[in-house]
């Protein structure tokens, strides 16, 4: 029996690195699933990749225009949303005394404003369709604590956090559970960013940082997008019904909370 029979789900940046990952573990298990990300072109082949089971949505997550279209764009495809991943974000990195404003609103307007607003949309959508729902929110390790050079990303992250506290306490009463995923350091294109800016800032060689947290990881090394799909499963099963406002950690034991 596949374990997500039936349910539909909307994914954010699901064009590439864990979002594309959640999209097939998804459409493996049984779901349909619409691949909603700002690169359309990326969301297209990956839907074509899926097959039936997968259309892709152009949403920029910024918009509220966007994001409404595609939530409809969604509902009119698969006659509702059973799951949210609201999985978009972007990474920054800069030490205190360089951040510029422009950094901050672009990742804050993203990460946060983005996460809340998708999240407002497809849960009044729920609320109004009255079958409940999932929502997974995309965290990081690095919401848990702050970090030199990482300073409005943690903080977008630690936002998430909370964010997802405080919509799972609201929304439960609708039979909607908001929980959280929150990844330690995961290798793809996404990281392949994240070390070219730790190269410039702590004077590395490309590829160095990689090698570097990877071997801090409890684990032994870095994760992969596909580590963290059985988590993003269950969460949108009937077994997590219980399971409110938490946010879990998939890290190879990097954090413990
Ligand atoms: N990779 C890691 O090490 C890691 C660690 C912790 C948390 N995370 C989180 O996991 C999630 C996925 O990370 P990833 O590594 O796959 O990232 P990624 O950069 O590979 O993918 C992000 C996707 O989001 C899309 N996107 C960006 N801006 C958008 C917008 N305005 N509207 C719609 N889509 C937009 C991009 O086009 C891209 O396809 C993110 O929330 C990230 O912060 C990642």
């Amino acid at each position: 029996m596949k374990r997500l029979a039936g349910k539909t789900a909307l994914i954010t940046g699901a064009a590439r690195g864990i979002g594309a990952a959640f999209a097939k573990a998804y459409v493996a298990q049984g779901a349909r699933v619409a691949i909603a990300d700002i690169n359309i072109e990326g969301a297209r082949a990956r839907a074509d990749a899926l097959g039936a089971g997968a259309i892709a949505v152009g949403m920029d997550i910024t918009r509220q225009d966007s994001i409404d279209a595609g939530v409809q764009a969604t509902v009119d495809a698969f006659g509702g949303i059973d799951i949210l991943i609201n999985n978009a974000a972007v990474f920054t990195a800069a030490p205190i005394a360089e951040i510029t404003r422009e950094d901050f609103n672009t990742v804050f307007e993203i990460n946060v404003a983005g996460t809340l607003f998708t999240l407002q949309a497809v849960a009044r959508h729920m609320i109004a369709r009255g079958k409940g729902g999932k929502i997974i929110n995309m965290a990081s390790q690095a919401g848990r604590r702050g970090e030199p050079l990482v300073a409005v990303y943690c903080a977008s992250k630690a936002a998430v956090i909370s964010l997802t506290q405080s919509a799972g306490l609201d929304l439960i009463r609708h039979g909607i559970n908001v929980n959280a995923i929150s990844p330690g350091v995961v290798d793809g294109e996404h990281w392949d960013g994240v070390d070219a800016l730790f190269a410039r800032y702590e004077h590395k060689p490309l590829g160095q940082k990689k090698k570097e947290v990877g071997a801090a990881v409890p684990y032994g090394r870095m994760g992969r997008a596909e580590d963290l799909t059985g988590m993003a499963v269950f969460l949108a099963t009937e077994e997590a019904d219980y399971i409110v406002a938490q946010t879990y950690n998939v890290d190879g034991g990097q954090w413990m909370s």
